[in-house]
């Protein structure tokens, strides 16, 4: 009985001191892994010092004086969003090459390959559901590959130094769609970043998109990829963008109950809350009103209340007739 007792308290009192250890080890994981982060992004300075504005300075060797120049528009790093991106923990050179160091950067340089995306992410457990390799093969049958195979990779999209999860994280519905579309007008609204690849001349996107109404609203409220990327279901964000001749142009096909958004769109949160409680598109309610899409959200609360009365009354009954027969 007393041996048991002394287990019992011995067990008890190492408890405090395993949690303080387990503590202790994490914290100091945590510690090293942000200074670890402080470091890079010290080192980075480095860089950012010269890619961080639109002007740089070095000293010119030659002639011992200091000389002030413009940095190209195209090499300039926004420090701010780089530091909100995924990749904000990395050294600039862990993506480029360390002779980037020295300036002038070395000619041969500019001939480096760069990592694609799956060379890190691909096969790694730990990004497994983002499902790398899936998007990956939806990529390589879309138009933009299929056109244009080698020349277009995943960074055209999804800027290096600035691509940040979106859908994931609790942004409104409106700053996604902004943020997405943003991506898709880099180069449909630009003709110098579209004739990087083709000497085709842009099409005007508000002009080809004059069939729908509202339009600049529509630009706000939907993503290019609604009507454009066939979705699947595996994937939150559908990456295989289609011909236009295979484009959505049917209203009925988000103004409806069974909108095509809840596929795309509000797959996101439409998982949240799945996995919380019930599911309606009440989604859709909380962000905006899309016509149609909402219809059953108030039809199935009718429905529940009148469910609801008629399981009242019945039950009201039931009891009264209870109550009689008792006396
Ligand atoms: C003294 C200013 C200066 C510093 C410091 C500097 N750069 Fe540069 N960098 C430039 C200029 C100017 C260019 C454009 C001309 C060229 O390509 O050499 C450039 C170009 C580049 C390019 C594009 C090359 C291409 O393909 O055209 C990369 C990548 C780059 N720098 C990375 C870095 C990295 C990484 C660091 C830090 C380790 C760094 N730079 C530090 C001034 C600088
Ligand atoms: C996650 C990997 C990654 C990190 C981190 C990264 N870069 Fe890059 N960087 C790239 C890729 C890929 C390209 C080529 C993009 C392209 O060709 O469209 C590039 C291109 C550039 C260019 C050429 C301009 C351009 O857009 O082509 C410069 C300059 C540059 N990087 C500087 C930096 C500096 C400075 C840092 C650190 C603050 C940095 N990079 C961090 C991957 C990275
Ligand atoms: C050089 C290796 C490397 C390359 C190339 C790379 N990544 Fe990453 N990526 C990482 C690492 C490591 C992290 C985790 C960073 C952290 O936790 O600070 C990460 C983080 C991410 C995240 C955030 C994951 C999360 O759970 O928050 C996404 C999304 C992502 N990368 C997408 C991409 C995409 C898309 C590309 C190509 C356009 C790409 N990465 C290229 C190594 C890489
Ligand atoms: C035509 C543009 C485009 C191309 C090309 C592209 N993506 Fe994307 N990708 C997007 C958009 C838009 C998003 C949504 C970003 C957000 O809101 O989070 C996205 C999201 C992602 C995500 C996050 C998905 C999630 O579940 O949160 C990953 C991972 C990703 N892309 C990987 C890739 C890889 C790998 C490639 C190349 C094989 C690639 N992308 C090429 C446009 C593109
Ligand atoms: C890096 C530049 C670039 C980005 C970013 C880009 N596109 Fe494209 N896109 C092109 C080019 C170039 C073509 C022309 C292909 C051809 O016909 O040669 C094209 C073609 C298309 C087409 C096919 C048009 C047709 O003729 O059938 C559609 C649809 C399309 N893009 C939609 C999108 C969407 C949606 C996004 C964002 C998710 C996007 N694009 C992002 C460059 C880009
Ligand atoms: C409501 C659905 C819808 C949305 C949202 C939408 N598109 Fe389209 N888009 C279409 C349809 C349908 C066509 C085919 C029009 C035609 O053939 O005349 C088209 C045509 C195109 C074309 C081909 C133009 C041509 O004739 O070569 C491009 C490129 C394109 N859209 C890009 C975009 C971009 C970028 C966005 C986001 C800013 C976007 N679309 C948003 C439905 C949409
Ligand atoms: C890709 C999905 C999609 C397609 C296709 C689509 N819509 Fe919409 N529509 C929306 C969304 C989302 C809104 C935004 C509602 C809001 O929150 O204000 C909207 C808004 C509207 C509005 C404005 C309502 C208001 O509050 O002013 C009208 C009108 C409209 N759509 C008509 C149409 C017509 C007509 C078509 C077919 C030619 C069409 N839509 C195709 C998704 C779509």
């Amino acid at each position: 009985m007393i041996s048991h007792f002394t287990q019992f308290t011995r067990k008890f009192s190492a408890f405090p001191v395993l949690a303080m250890v387990v503590v202790l080890f994490l914290s100091l994981q945590l510690n090293a892994q942000s200074k670890k982060a402080a470091e890079n992004a010290a080192f980075n300075e480095k860089c950012l010092k010269c890619h961080g504005q639109s002007k740089y300075k070095y000293t010119n060797p030659e002639s011992g004086t200091e000389v002030t120049k413009k940095m190209y528009m195209e090499t300039i790093i926004n420090r701010s969003q780089f530091a909100e991106s995924n990749h904000k923990n990395f050294k600039c050179t862990d993506c480029h090459s360390a002779d980037y160091d020295t300036f002038p950067h070395p000619g041969h340089l500019r001939m480096e390959a760069m990592y694609a995306c799956n060379d890190c992410h691909g096969g790694d457990e730990a990004y497994a559901k983002f499902k790398f390799e899936e998007i990956e093969s939806e990529f390589q049958a879309s138009v933009h590959a299929t056109k244009h195979s080698e020349d277009f990779n995943c960074w055209m999209c999804h800027n290096p130094h600035t691509y940040k999860i979106n859908v994931r994280s609790d942004e409104k519905i409106k700053d996604i769609v902004a943020y997405d579309n943003a991506i898709c007008l880099n180069c449909h609204a630009d003709i110098t970043e579209y004739q990087m690849l083709t000497d085709k001349v842009n099409p005007n996107i508000v002009q080809k998109h004059d069939w729908l109404p509202n339009q600049a609203l529509h630009f706000k409220n939907v993503r290019c990829i609604e009507c454009h990327a066939r979705t699947n279901d595996s994937i939150l964000v559908a990456h295989n963008v289609q011909p236009k001749a295979k484009a959505v142009r049917r209203c009925v096909e988000c103004h409806s109950t069974n909108s095509i958004l809840m596929a795309s769109l509000y797959k996101y949160k439409v998982q949240e809350v799945r996995s919380k409680a019930g599911f309606y598109n009440g989604v859709i309610m909380n962000e905006g009103y899309v016509i149609g899409a909402n219809r059953n959200y108030y039809l199935g609360l009718l429905s529940l209340i009148m469910f609801g009365c008629v399981a009242g009354g019945i039950l009201i009954h039931a009891s009264l007739r209870i109550l009689k027969r008792k006396k």
